[in-house]
């Protein structure tokens, strides 16, 4: 098998929209693309590729999944072949064997913590040990101008300029080197075999969990080497997509909302500056659990992010995946400095506080960065600009919004709003009338699963199955779900599961989850076909799709599940059906009693 991180990588760094745009002839539309699909013939496209998932689905003949079914299938090619071939194009290397993969032996996501908290306060005393940590505490309140108490509530700590400081501190205190090790805290030395730290002459964060466990650490250098932070990687206590740094302390102030930045250091300066309700991922773009985890505490988050054109990119990733669960996405940008801790730096917190209270909300970001750099007075490009800002504004389900944005926009624009207003009108009609003929499709083709050839059970079991595909797609979409499941919530297991299809693919993703790399999507494509990767990927696109997706569904789910199992499971067992016989001769005699 081929390392999960490999497949990741793959997946993350081919351009899906682009590997597909070589074969197929693809149109944008909206944040999606369209184009004829290339598995069945078809005089309308119903072929979509959705990039924010990565992933692709065809409406007509169900064909679907990420970049590596589709090479397989266009290619003609099994999973390992088409892995090598996307890996060779994104100039990926696949190792041939296993050995440099960390293994974690069975240690336990408390033991780890344990060991978190015991190396958070080495570091912490190292920090304040004259001989190991002055530079370290020179840096962080001279060069970055925090303040004792800034130190200490965060715990900042430092990690010694030495390869065995950590190490021997540790197992003196009785942890083994393999349990070190699956910490990420030391890392065994390839020649000898011998235990080193993970974190040398680096100022440490820790990050900890809304229940308070060290989960993890941040180390940052003092001058400009590589790599700029080393972070924990993924151990059995810290999954760096499912968590958000300094949100222990944020959560206590989110009521009103939530500022979302890039860096641990945005997050210390704004705390120490009176904004706790601050919070960063952890390296990473954010995520769709993180979006979930923040809806917990808050209805608002403002986007924070650098000045920069990463930190620019980064912003509509963030709208979508806030406003996708709920959230009222909006967003400050700082001027005059590169990020918000310079920034409070540079001009102090009231000047913040102001940028606070005059945010943009999302449409009109998105509406100002449609404008920005292009000639409004040049008539081409104002009915292109135009056209797109009614396209955005066709997505817009209130028709009280819509109206609201269709003034503004044609304000800007310089246009009628009547002129706007109908425009974006014939869109939406048109948008919407594409819908439903995909879906009335959709519902032909599911009409013809009589002869469904990937779910074989399917058709017999209408009810079971739809349920069965509630519980997969809300598994597949958020990690959430998937460690509820593997932890046997409300007592979910294969068994529950009626159909032959949906019982393996629930039992392949709980391998994943409770495997050492974790669940990944594309990991799937190793155990289905391309026809089934095509119905795992409707299955989450079905769920996707409608709004409410909490604890509430899956539960009711999977009270349905077994419900439907236990009367699948009378039916096959004749002293059941005669029970179910003697009570109905018995209730109709009592109803013709009374
Ligand atoms: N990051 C990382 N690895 C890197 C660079 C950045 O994990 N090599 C993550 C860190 O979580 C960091 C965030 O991305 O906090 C933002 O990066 P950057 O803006 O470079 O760092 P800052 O936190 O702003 O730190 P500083 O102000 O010290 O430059
Ligand atoms: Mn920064």
């Amino acid at each position: 098998m081929i390392p999960r991180e490999i497949i990741d990588e793959i997946v993350y760094r081919s351009d899906i929209e682009q590997v597909i745009g070589s074969y197929v002839t693809l149109k944008r539309a909206g944040s999606n693309c369209n184009g004829r699909c290339p598995f069945h013939s078809e005089k309308t496209p119903s072929f979509t590729v959705f990039p924010a998932t990565r992933s692709f689905y065809c409406f007509g003949c169900g064909a679907g999944g990420d970049v590596i079914t589709f090479t397989m299938r266009i290619e003609n090619l099994d999973y390992i072949e088409a892995v090598k071939l996307l890996a060779a194009r994104a100039g990926i290397s696949i190792p041939e064997d296993r050995n440099d993969i960390k293994e974690n032996n069975g240690v336990s996501r408390k033991r780890v913590q344990e060991m978190n908290l015991c190396a958070a306060r080495f570091f912490r005393d190292c920090l304040k040990d004259q001989k190991y940590g002055a530079e370290g505490l020179r840096y962080l309140t001279e060069k970055r101008e925090l303040s004792m108490a800034t130190i200490n509530h965060f715990g900042l700590g430092f990690a010694p300029d030495n390869f065995w400081a950590l190490s021997n501190h540790m197992t003196s205190l009785g942890f083994t080197e393999d349990e070190l090790v699956a910490a990420f805290l030391c890392g065994k030395s390839k020649k000898s075999g011998k235990l080193f730290d993970m974190y040398r002459n680096r100022v440490i964060f820790p990050i900890i969990d809304t229940t308070g466990n060290v989960i993890g650490f941040g180390g940052r250098v003092m001058d400009n080497s590589e790599p700029k932070y080393l972070n924990t990687n993924d151990t059995p206590a810290f999954k760096k997509r499912q968590n958000l740094f300094a949100l222990n302390f944020a959560k206590k102030y989110a009521e009103e909302r939530l500022i979302l930045c890039e860096g641990y250091m945005d997050v210390i300066a704004l705390h120490a500056a009176g904004f706790e309700n601050a919070v960063a991922t952890l390296g990473t773009a954010i995520t769709p659990d993180q979006a979930r985890i923040m809806a917990k505490y808050t209805k608002q988050v403002v986007i924070c992010y650098d000045s920069d054109k990463a930190g620019l990119a980064a912003d509509d990733k963030a709208i979508r995946l806030l406003s996708e669960v709920g959230i009222e996405a909006r967003v400050l940008k700082v001027t005059g400095a590169k990020d918000p801790d310079e920034y409070i730096k540079k001009y102090g917190a009231d000047n913040f506080r102001r940028l606070l209270g005059d945010t943009k909300g999302s449409f009109d970001y998105k509406l100002e960065k449609l404008i920005t750099g292009r000639d409004i007075s040049l008539p081409d490009e104002k009915i292109k600009i135009s056209n797109d800002v009614c396209f955005m504004i066709a997505d817009v389900n209130s028709s009280v919004e819509r109206d609201i944005y269709v003034r503004r926009a044609s304000e800007l624009l310089g246009t009628t709003a009547e002129a706007m207003r109908s425009d974006v009108e014939r869109i939406r009609k048109k948008k919407l009338r594409d819908f439903k003929n995909r879906q009335s499709s959709e519902a032909q083709m599911s009409l013809k699963n009589i002869g469904d050839r990937v779910n074989v059970d399917a058709a017999k079991n209408i009810r079971a199955n739809s349920t069965e595909e509630g519980i997969l797609g809300l598994m597949l979409m958020y990690e959430e779900f998937r460690s509820k499941a593997a932890d046997g919530f409300e007592g979910l297991c294969a068994d529950d599961f009626v159909t032959e299809f949906g019982r393996r693919v629930f039992e392949a993703m709980l391998e994943l989850e409770r495997s050492e790399c974790g669940f990944s999507k594309a990991m799937l494509g190793q155990s289905f076909t391309p026809d089934e990767m095509g119905r795992i990927e409707k299955i989450e696109l079905s769920r996707r799709n409608l709004a409410k997706n909490d604890t509430e569904v899956f539960s009711n789910f999977i009270s349905g599940l077994k419900k439907e199992k236990s009367s699948n499971d009378d039916d096959n067992d004749p002293f059941a059906e005669l029970m179910r016989l003697r009570a109905a001769v018995q209730k109709n005699k009592e109803n013709k009693n009374i």
